[in-house]
């Protein structure tokens, strides 16, 4: 009786994709329109993809409110409305590429997954981060 289990968050943040040892042309070219020089917004869609078994007392695979407040802590806190270049310190040296958010989004939620999860949590399988309609990154940590 193992599922996977996808919950789906928003949060709006700015940001602009730059790199400071490129030409301002060469940095048009890799970025395109996110390296607009005064910065710009996206929807993001973050979604995370737990695996483990219904418990049987309760038919649930994981608390949801459980989930859901270790993701508003962890996720939506640090980024909802901010420009991620200067709000946010990991992504002062490196681009807030939509993989490289996925990369600290999983690092930020495995930091605490236990300790509010429980020692029973089910595993995370995937984060996934949706910048516009048409891209988005799916980091699997277990295939
Ligand atoms: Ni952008």
């Amino acid at each position: 009786m193992t599922v996977r289990l996808t919950r789906n968050y928003r949060f709006v943040a700015s940001h602009r994709l730059h790199l400071d040892h490129l030409s301002e042309e060469d940095n048009q070219k890799l970025f395109g329109k996110c390296n607009n020089p005064y910065g710009h917004g996206h929807n993001y869609v973050v979604s995370i993809t737990v695996k483990g078994p219904i418990d049987q007392r309760t038919g649930l695979a994981i608390s949801l409110a459980d989930l859901d407040a270790l993701v508003q802590h962890e996720v939506i806190d640090r980024y909802d409305h901010r420009y991620l270049n200067f709000d946010v310190p990991e992504f002062a040296a490196k681009p807030s590429t939509t993989e490289n958010m996925a990369f600290a989004i999983r690092d930020h939620l495995l930091a605490n997954w236990h300790q509010k999860l429980g020692p029973s949590a089910p595993l995370l399988i995937d984060v996934k981060v949706q910048e516009t309609k048409r891209n988005s990154v799916t980091l699997a940590l277990i295939n």
